[in-house]
């Protein structure tokens, strides 16, 4: 029974034998999940609610803070400020803070309420329905247990990228920074305008390690894993390769590094701070692989 209470969300993916883990150093090792009738059963099951919760603490915990500042936002329809946490800080502490004093968080623009932007439930539940879907996933895992960071993905079209990325992507902006046929010419442009509507894309959704994990030479190789299992398992249509789309914040680290393996990224919008990165699959893998 004892067991059971000690469980850590990679005990339940290697008990429901989903995942494949190979070591990377003496303290990394990364797993790599694909969609399929396993995961599938063991979802059905729910066997994999640790896991979820755990991933879920950890989603919130690096988005809560820079460059994304996603831990409250304000409830004002009009307003949506964000504040974010600092890197110190941790957000199971700091719900605690939230849920014993909600009235002591007012946004600094406005003072009206500011509410969690992920809420943890919620996210545990998104995260289950987005496993439902063709997604892959590759985790980095420290010390055998603990969930250190993760790359997430799943197979979109050329159409879809566009609610995937620029809608869902500014999120809570009134409108997106870009129409659908300025998204669909800076494909094109940047991808070749042999695509049409509905190839198949490779939504590069999302990739965070903990802070502790930082520049520990562990990034590279956990995204260079989802993209290597997404070649591996999405059939190509008509032989050519398949395109990758990104997107994250203007001047962040991530944008860097995502120029150096590969992405181009399309034009800055007015009034967003997010931008779209496009690549492929293959020049992925080898842009990462290239840094080990
Ligand atoms: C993005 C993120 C996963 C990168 O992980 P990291 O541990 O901070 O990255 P690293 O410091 O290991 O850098 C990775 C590589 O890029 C290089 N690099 C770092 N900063 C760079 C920059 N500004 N420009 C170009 N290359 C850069 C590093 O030298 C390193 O290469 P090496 O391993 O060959 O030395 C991490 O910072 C994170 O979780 N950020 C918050 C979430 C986020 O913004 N995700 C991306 C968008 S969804």
């Amino acid at each position: 029974m004892q067991e059971q209470f000690d469980q850590t969300g990679t005990d339940n993916l290697r008990a429901a034998k989903v995942m494949e883990a190979t070591s990377l150093n003496d303290r990394f090792s990364i797993g790599r999940i694909a969609h399929g009738p396993e995961l599938s059963a063991a979802l059905e099951q729910q066997q994999l609610q640790k896991f979820f919760s755990e991933l879920a603490f950890l989603y919130r915990d690096i988005y809560a803070k820079e460059p994304w500042n996603e831990y409250l936002v304000c409830a004002k329809s009009d307003c949506r400020g964000k504040t974010g946490l600092p890197e110190t800080a941790s957000v199971s502490d700091e719900d605690r803070k939230v849920a014993s004093s909600p009235d002591g968080s007012m946004c600094p623009s406005c003072n009206s309420p500011m509410e969690l932007f992920y809420d943890q439930q919620r996210l545990v539940e998104n995260l289950n329905s987005l496993f439902r879907q063709k997604v892959f996933a590759s985790l980095l895992i420290a010390d055998e247990k603990k969930l250190s960071g993760f790359s997430l993905g799943w197979e979109t079209s050329v159409r879809e990228g566009y609610r995937d990325k620029v809608v869902a992507g500014t999120g809570d902006q009134a409108a997106p920074a870009m129409s659908y046929p300025e998204y669909l010419e800076e494909f094109r442009r940047i991808l070749g305008s042999d695509f049409d509507e509905e190839s198949t894309v490779f939504n590069s959704a999302e990739w965070a390690v903990s802070s502790e994990a930082r520049s520990s030479k562990a990034s590279l190789p956990l995204i260079h894993a989802i993209y290597a299992l997404a070649q591996e398992k999405i059939p190509k249509t008509f032989g050519r390769d398949i395109p990758v789309i990104g997107h994250t914040l203007v001047g962040s680290k991530a944008l860097g590094i995502f120029r150096k393996i590969g992405f181009t990224p399309g034009a800055k919008r007015k009034g967003s701070d997010e931008v779209r990165v496009y690549s492929t699959l293959p020049a992925l893998i080898k842009g990462t692989q290239h840094s080990l």
